[in-house]
């Protein structure tokens, strides 16, 4: 099982939709996926097409405070997607589809402290040991590099750090690269390096060429390939808490391929060799 931590500094920049993106195209892989929405937000969960408080699912924060015994299985929801999925293969023999929800709650705000201690740093990792059947596990953060990040990085083998070429984005993805390294050091010796998606990319602009030429020569192979483009229907797709998979025309076409082919070279990718990242020069 894999488990992909989405994380980034600051919000904004694109964790959530790139979750959805990955869990859209791991869906249209037949790959049994778990998204863990651990943004008190709960964003992911709203777009996976999930309703907050339908059921008697506990939500994320609930189940890390009683981490040694809720059952993670017992609690998560299938994605509304599943069901269009279904629909779409219609006739066709095969698995049946799984993308499940470890649903978004406001509750796992009191674990989003700086100052998170060992043992709770370990909850979702506790949680995720007692689960499984699944290929792929991937996890929204909040946007911080607090107790929740940290949580989700030590239950993690992968880390993707999200970034829009721009000053600020690529200069506190070399923080965050930082912070990551020291934390590896300390609680997570085998976690890879993280690897960096851009988002966002206009291919007209040419700060956004210098931003990401910048970023390759600092972080190398660990920029993954594809970069994701600037998409102008993306909020309406979110909106309507769709996968981009299933919606129709040529643009929701191309960033599905953007998303399958994301999702081939993160698993196929170094990720969980224990490798030191390059350094940017000083
Ligand atoms: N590639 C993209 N093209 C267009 N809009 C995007 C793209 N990526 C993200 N967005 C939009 O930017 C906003 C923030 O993205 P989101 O994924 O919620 O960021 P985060 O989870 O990091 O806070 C959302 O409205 C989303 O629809
Ligand atoms: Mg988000």
């Amino acid at each position: 099982m894999q488990v992909v931590s989405i994380s980034s500094l600051k919000g904004g920049v694109g964790k959530t939709s790139v979750t959805l993106g990955l869990a859209s195209a791991a869906l249209a892989a037949g790959i049994p996926t778990l998204v863990v929405d651990l943004d008190p937000h709960a964003d992911a969960t709203t777009g996976l097409g999930v309703s907050l408080g339908a059921g008697k699912q506990l939500g994320i924060g609930e189940m890390l405070r009683t981490a040694r015994r809720a059952e993670l299985s017992d609690n998560v929801v299938p994605s509304g997607w599943v069901a269009n999925a279904r629909r779409l293969r219609k006739g066709t023999v095969g698995r049946k589809p799984v993308l499940d929800v470890a649903m978004g709650s406001a509750y796992s705000g009191i674990y989003d402290r700086p100052d998170l201690s060992r043992r709770d740093v370990r909850r979702l990792t506790t949680l995720l040991s007692r689960v499984t059947g699944y290929g792929l596990v991937l996890i929204d953060c909040p946007p911080s590099l607090n107790g929740l990040t940290r949580m989700a990085w030590t239950a993690s083998n992968r880390v993707m750090l999200v970034a829009e070429p721009a000053l600020f984005s690529v200069a506190g993805t070399e923080r965050t690269m930082r912070a990551l390294e020291l934390f590896r050091a300390e609680f997570a010796p085998n976690l890879g390096p993280a690897r960096i998606i851009a988002n966002r990319v206009r291919a007209t602009s040419n700060e956004h060429a210098f931003r990401l030429a910048e970023m390759k020569q600092m972080f190398g192979d660990l920029v993954l390939t594809p970069t994701i483009a600037e998409q102008a229907n993306w909020q309406q797709i979110q909106g309507a808490a769709h996968s981009v998979h299933h919606w129709p025309g040529e643009s929701a076409k191309q960033s599905a391929a953007t998303f399958d082919a994301l999702l081939k070279n993160l698993t196929d990718s170094g990720g969980v060799r224990n490798r030191v990242a390059r350094r940017p020069v000083a």
